[in-house]
């Protein structure tokens, strides 16, 4: 993809940890591939706590240089890739200091992007005070999620940024729409007419959608215990996920096509009925325990969390859409940190046969199955039953498999490189709009309401476990089971 459009990209929260493990790589690479960033954009990283340029060069050097480095790091192009970087010292808190960065690029050519990867309580004193100094014109504004904490303070903050940018200005991010898998998922429902007549009520039984990590929290405690993961992963990552799987085919694939097909998924969720929020919703905890031969402290101990917290660091649910392609078809939607495994993947169980003419092994579970995993090792997986070698018919669950990274050579590209590129082309397709996420935040309220009244505390898991046994006990009242509780 070459590129000629300049660009100043402005980064606030230079030395967070967003800027540092995902944003300032993922420009990284997009410069080291050569092409796709016009020679003459420049970085403005803005932060208080980092006298001047060449200190945060030195901070770049220390910090950002590891998550580059994966495969060997080509040193002529980190060197250049710091000639671009600039750096503005603003106290975000102090609107005046805005005018420095006023004239350290009002000068500069091309598109400006500011990247708010900052909390969002920043976001609407930012805006105005960009706005202050004139700089909301020829602009776009990237909003980090989550936005805001509710509906109510997510409209609250799309209201205000909406007084000061247009919505084809803002760029609401989600990074797992741009991950190479989702795009693959859209690739395989709507560039194949093999599965559009079977992806529907009458022949799917469940779906399952999983975001499963091996980390806990991190740095980030403070920050996640007053987030949770219904906020952290729900709200946007696995609703987002969802509404892909289950839209209908868009007439095409430009921004609004796409993202009005999502909407209609999310205004369709069955809405949650608070009195049954027990049947349809699990919330967990981890516990102390063991990943992959290592102890791991509970999350209560964690550094930043209150050691009475009942923030939920794990999130079951079923979810129904009320529409005529899936009525009655439950979809699970599982996330939790300090899972035994890191893995993301959509499962979608088709109908067993109705009539079994091949004896009861026909019927077996483990078959008839579509299985996308997104990460890691991303493979598609269609899991049939076929005859066993030997005497008699006895069936067996074989699969049919493509590796992605077996068919394309190519390197797959980061999310967070896409989705910038993105940003600076004026791309908006792979972000979310406004009545998407309004729509996201209603469906999830009831459930952040209960959770928050409740006197239960979450319920416990082991760190290094697939969560509580009552996310089991959820799929089993509908007879069936996680996929790893079947292997
Ligand atoms: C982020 C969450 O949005 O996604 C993190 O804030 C989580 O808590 C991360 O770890 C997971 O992303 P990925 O790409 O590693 O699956």
């Amino acid at each position: 993809m070459q590129t000629d459009s300049s660009f100043t990209f402005v980064l606030f929260g230079g030395t967070g940890d967003l800027s540092m493990r995902k944003i300032l790589p993922a420009l990284f690479e997009a410069h080291r591939a050569g092409g796709m960033l016009a020679d003459s954009g420049k970085i403005v990283a803005v932060a208080r706590h980092v006298a001047d340029r060449g200190e945060y060069l030195q901070w770049v050097d220390a910090h950002v240089k590891p998550y580059v480095s994966k495969n060997g790091l080509d040193e002529v192009a980190w060197t250049s890739f710091l000639a671009r970087i600039e750096f503005v010292k603003i106290d975000l808190g102090n609107p005046d200091d805005f005018a420095q960065l006023r004239d350290a690029i009002q000068d500069l050519p091309g598109i400006r992007v500011f990247y708010l990867a900052t909390g969002p309580s920043l976001f609407v004193p930012i805006c105005h005070a960009l706005a202050a100094v004139g700089l909301n014109h020829n602009a776009r504004i990237v909003l980090e999620k989550p936005l805001g904490y509710d509906l109510k303070s997510s409209n609250a903050i799309n209201d205000a940024v909406g007084e000061i940018f247009a919505e084809e200005q803002i760029y609401r991010i989600d990074h797992y729409l741009g991950k190479e898998p989702v795009q693959n998922l859209l690739a395989l429902r709507f560039g194949n007419a093999l599965f559009e007549p079977l992806w529907r009520r009458e022949w799917v039984e469940s779906i399952q959608i999983t975001i499963a990590e091996e980390l806990g929290v991190e740095a980030r405690g403070d920050f996640y215990d007053n987030t949770g993961a219904l906020r952290d992963m729900v709200q946007n990552h696995l609703l987002q996920l969802l509404s892909i799987v289950a839209m209908e085919p868009p007439h095409s694939m430009d921004s609004d096509s796409v993202r009005d097909e999502k909407l209609r998924v999310l205004r369709a969720l069955k809405p949650i009925d608070p009195r049954e929020i027990g049947k349809v919703a699990v919330r967990g905890q981890y516990h102390s325990g063991v990943i992959r031969g290592n102890a791991v402290p509970a999350y209560a101990t964690e550094h930043g969390v209150k050691p009475d917290s009942s923030t939920e660091t794990f999130v079951a649910l079923k979810v129904e859409i009320e529409n005529w392609r899936w009525a009655g078809v439950p979809f699970f939607l599982r996330t939790g940190k300090r899972l035994a495994d890191r893995v993301a993947e959509i499962v979608v169980n088709f109908r067993p046969v109705p009539h079994s003419a091949l004896g009861a092994s026909a019927l077996r579970a483990g078959a008839n199955r579509l299985v996308l995993r997104l990460q890691p090792n991303e493979t598609i997986r269609l899991y049939c039953l076929a005859k066993q070698p030997g005497e008699g018919m006895n069936l067996a669950s074989v699969h049919l498999n493509l590796a992605f990274d077996q068919f394309f050579r190519e390197a797959q590209m980061e999310a967070y490189q896409r989705l910038l590129l993105d940003v600076i082309n004026g791309r908006l397709a792979l972000f979310v709009r406004r009545d998407e996420q309004e729509a996201a935040w209603r469906w999830v309220e009831p459930i952040l309401n209960e959770w928050k009244a409740s006197t239960k505390p979450p319920k416990p898991y082991a760190a290094g476990t697939w969560g509580p046994a009552a996310a089991s006990a959820m799929l089993a009242q509908h007879d069936t089971c996680w996929l790893e509780e079947e292997n």
